[in-house]
């Protein structure tokens, strides 16, 4: 279960999605007690908000009101000391900037078209730094764009909630043919920029138990062997939530069977919770792990689910939400980690590109000190 974002409900504003309860949270309960600590004590600031709720899920003041103070504390921090985000976050003599898994075909619940998939993407890990990961990306966005309109007309780019385009297609193959002919259309080879799925599949997994993807219901095996033929075919880099979010057997299948080569993510099955985790390193379900930090509601018990996975050996992902700001905060926390992924969108939208802004500007105040995660992967 993620944290509770807190609305006003029935009787507010926005037909009830206002957050003015999560606002009098921050300015009448949190500020008060936290006025006088030092901004830098990050972990002691967001002890005392947990307390403070005294909520497993965070649902009495609400997770979108403690993690406001708790990304402003790490903030006020940074610009006391004139550092930048990421340094504040964690002091390192090398920083490795993320490689973009870039949203580029929207499905699932992200769009209005029949696509079970929620998300198609692509992850240019050929790239020589950052910076040009994203210009490789934003490139073969634009391919994508001329492949879908000539195949199935304008009314194919229109685009869903990550800034990706969300074609009126049905079949998985489909969308994956598109994208990589738009790869090789950018003069890009598919080892340079390779693809990944976020199946979210607990929005097509059904009362009758079965996933209803591509036309047809499938039981767990059917749907294990499906991934394993796309995994194939498509040369598929990265899988997440292949199974619903309680499915800790299947995900220890599927990443025995296909783990080796292919980083199996869990998203909703763990979101953002260090108890959830520990299960799933225990059980070896999956081989990476989606770090948001509005499933966990701080900064402190963030940095704490990264380093789980870290210490695991799993591979750590940061991720944005389909519904963002513009903050650019999860470049920072990417950056300050060495995360070698960072979720985030199509190269579209303004709350999407300023995540993609900010880390080419981490990498230029970098400079030749900048590392680049994506050679590990290509
Ligand atoms: P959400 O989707 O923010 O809508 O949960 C993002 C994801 O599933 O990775
Ligand atoms: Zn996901």
């Amino acid at each position: 279960m993620e944290a509770l974002e807190l609305r006003d409900g029935d009787s507010g504003s926005f037909h009830g999605k206002g957050v003015s309860k999560a606002v009098s949270n921050v300015n009448k309960v949190i500020g008060p007690k936290v006025k006088g600590h030092d901004a830098a004590g990050q972990r002691e600031i967001d002890e005392l908000m947990i307390e403070l709720d005294g909520t497993p899920n965070k649902e009495r003041l609400g997770a979108n009101a403690i993690l406001s103070v708790s990304m402003a504390c790490a903030r006020a921090a940074a610009n006391e000391r004139r550092a930048s985000l990421f340094r504040q976050l964690r002091a390192s003599k090398a920083y490795t900037l993320p490689v973009p898994m870039m949203n580029v075909i929207n499905g699932g619940e992200h769009a209005g078209n029949e696509l079970a998939i929620q998300e198609f993407l692509i992850e240019p890990v050929g790239a020589d730094s950052c910076a040009d990961a994203v210009r490789m990306g934003a490139e073969v966005y634009q391919s994508l764009k001329s492949v879908l309109t000539s195949r199935y007309g304008r009314g194919a780019i229109n685009v869903g909630d990550e800034g990706g385009f969300a074609p009126p297609l049905r079949k998985t193959a489909a969308a994956l043919d598109a994208i990589r002919d738009a790869v090789k259309g950018s003069g890009y080879s598919e080892g340079d920029v390779r693809m990944g799925i976020d199946a979210a599949s607990s929005t097509f997994f059904g009362k009758d138990r079965k996933y209803h993807i591509d036309g047809v219901a499938m039981g767990e095996a059917e749907l294990g062997d499906y991934y394993a033929s796309l995994r194939d075919e498509y040369d598929l880099l990265t899988l997440e939530d292949p199974f619903e979010e309680d499915s800790f057997g299947p995900f220890t299948s599927i990443t025995r069977r296909l783990g080796r080569n292919t980083v199996i993510i869990g998203d909703d099955i763990y979101v953002t919770n260090a108890s959830r985790i520990k299960q799933g390193v225990e059980e070896k379900a999956g081989n990476a792990v989606l770090i948001k930090l509005n499933q966990i509601g701080t900064v402190s018990e963030t940095v704490d689910a990264m380093g789980l996975g870290f210490k695991a050996g799993w591979t750590v992902v940061v991720s944005h939400r389909s519904g963002e700001t513009e903050d650019p905060f999860i470049a920072h926390l990417a950056t300050a980690f060495g995360a070698p992924f960072i979720k985030t969108g199509a190269p579209a939208r303004g709350e999407r590109v300023a995540k993609y802004n900010e880390l080419i500007r981490i990498q230029e105040s970098l400079g030749s000190g900048a590392r680049f995660a994506g050679r590990r992967f290509a």
